[in-house]
């Protein structure tokens, strides 16, 4: 499926259909006036039948319009003029998706240039919205099959710019939609592999298969158990112990064409390729979802494609922590002390808290970077769930700034996150009798303790942590990864880009 800007000229636009909006009240938009127009009033005089729609989920679809070169013009309610923010547009999309792709549509004209989200009329968030949308609407897991023929009917899809002047904004919307997407889908998919495919050394692999395909930008090192124990990462090592698939931890460096700046950014993410909870075994009804215990990991792989998609001049350090957390007879077990890469020791008392074990040795490990800015990402918490939902992320920072940044990036995206405290007083629920602090909380704050454990171990650097427990994944009906936080990421990293060159 192929994506296009083009100033069109709508009635004479060889087609299989054009999609038009139309607003509550039958008000029609620009291009809907226009083709009314074009075709001696034919929209008006729907109109006077009443049978125009306007309101969010209407549609209906023309065929045979006068002096109209379309096969179909497909007109599609989108509410009030006024109100229409990211979510009603993704709305919008989403039905008018759900009606082209049941049709034999090859080619299809979307007619929004000159749509308002929130009153504005940008350009650039606007083709960006539909191109992810679109593509998220159709998204399929991959089946582990031989079945993955059927594939849709749409094969291109014109994005119509009615101003000449907007095309330029509009190509570099569409060059960005296409990077973020590809990095959207490339997390997606390896999240939704299980876990007997998608193990800690398959992680690697896929680490590996980057610097291959991106070799001018791209080197890849993969620490394995043998190079953890010399450098002493034994929190990491103790949380592997269990599973016959050993620890990989790989590291990624992008470095970007001509680099304008010396700015390190350094990305970590939780690679749980399984997550059995340990010794501390979890409940059986949802222990398979820990599977995308590794979403954290595939959101840093995602990012980094998008960057080397993008050629970003800048410095980026991508972290898949790999690991596995199986039970048996070599498990570590709740009792244990353990001597971290940073020299502070952990108690263990539940093995079931186990990726910020995984995630302390590798936010150590980094230092050797000097990196400026450390974001990690991680399903670290069932109360980070508990405390925001499923529709936003936790957000923790030592410093305001960056957790400025990233905040603003949630916001123009819609990929949400929410700050919560690092106070003093959490820090004491993780005094341990017998090492530095254990490795969960005693209250009831579980997010907040996990992001006070980690906080241990970045004190060289600006770092901030994205819980995306509830994010992550969707159960239920329309199961699956959700490549959040993805796009938020992306967004971060475009906008160090507009902070250099203004
Ligand atoms: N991967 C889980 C967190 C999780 C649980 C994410 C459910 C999404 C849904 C993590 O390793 C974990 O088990 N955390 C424990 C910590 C507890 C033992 C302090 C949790 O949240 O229950
Ligand atoms: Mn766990
Ligand atoms: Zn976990």
């Amino acid at each position: 499926m192929n994506f296009f800007i083009k100033n069109c000229d709508l009635e004479k636009e060889k087609t299989d259909c054009i999609v038009i909006s139309i607003f509550d009240g039958s008000k029609l938009s620009d291009s809907a006036v226009y083709l009314d127009k074009c075709s001696n009033g034919y929209i008006t005089s729907l109109i006077k039948l009443g049978d125009i729609p306007g309101k969010i989920g209407d549609a209906m679809m023309l065929y045979n319009v006068p002096k109209i070169i379309s096969k179909r013009i497909l007109l599609v309610g989108c509410g009030k003029k006024n109100a229409i923010n990211k979510l009603r547009f993704k709305e919008i999309l989403k039905n008018t998706i759900k009606i082209v792709k049941k049709l034999s549509i090859k080619n299809i004209v979307f007619s929004f240039s000159e749509f308002r989200i929130n009153n504005n009329n940008n350009i650039y968030w606007m083709i960006r919205v539909i191109i992810i949308s679109i593509k998220e609407c159709l998204y399929k897991i991959i089946k582990i099959n031989n079945n993955n023929s059927k594939s849709i009917n749409i094969k291109n899809i014109i994005l119509n710019i009615s101003k000449k002047k907007d095309l330029f904004t509009a190509e570099i919307s569409l060059k960005h939609a296409l990077a973020i997407d590809h990095a959207i889908t490339s997390a997606k998919n390896l999240s939704n592999l299980p876990p007997n495919i998608c193990n800690p050394l398959y992680l690697s692999h896929k680490a590996k298969e980057l610097s291959k395909k991106y070799k001018d930008n791209i080197i890849v090192e993969v620490i394995d158990i043998k190079k953890m124990k010399e450098l002493g990462m034994n929190a990491y090592i103790a949380v592997g112990d269990g599973s016959r698939n050993k620890p990989f931890m790989s590291v990624i460096k992008y470095s970007g064409g001509n680099t304008i700046n010396d700015k390190k950014i350094a990305l970590v993410g939780k690679g749980l390729t399984f997550d059995t909870g340990g010794i501390s075994i979890k409940p059986a009804s949802h222990m398979h979802e820990m599977k995308y215990d590794m979403c954290g990991a595939a959101a840093v792989y995602g990012t980094l494609i998008m960057a080397a998609e993008l050629q970003l001049p800048l410095t980026i350090i991508g972290i898949l922590s790999g690991c596995e957390n199986m039970l048996g007879a070599n498990s570590f077990r709740p009792g244990d002390v353990l001597t971290t890469m940073s020299g502070q020791t952990v108690e263990i008392l539940n093995t079931d808290a186990e990726g910020r074990l995984v995630l302390c040795d590798s936010l150590t490990y980094l230092e050797r970077f000097s990196p400026n800015i450390v974001i990690d990402v991680a399903t670290l918490t069932g109360a980070c769930v508990t405390a925001l939902g499923e529709s936003v992320s936790g957000l923790f920072s030592n410093n305001k700034e960056l957790e400025n940044q990233l905040y603003n990036a949630s916001q123009e995206t819609d990929d949400k996150v929410w700050s919560l405290p690092l106070f003093s007083e959490y820090y004491k629920e993780l005094s341990s009798d017998v090492a530095d602090f254990s490795n969960i909380g005693k209250g009831k704050a579980g997010a907040i303790t996990a992001a006070c454990f980690l906080s241990n171990f970045t004190k060289k650097y600006n770092w901030a942590h994205l819980d995306i427990a509830g994010t992550a994944w969707k159960s239920g009906k329309n199961k699956g990864a959700t490549g959040r936080p993805v796009e938020l990421l992306c967004q971060f990293l475009l906008n160090q880009l507009n902070d250099i060159q203004h």
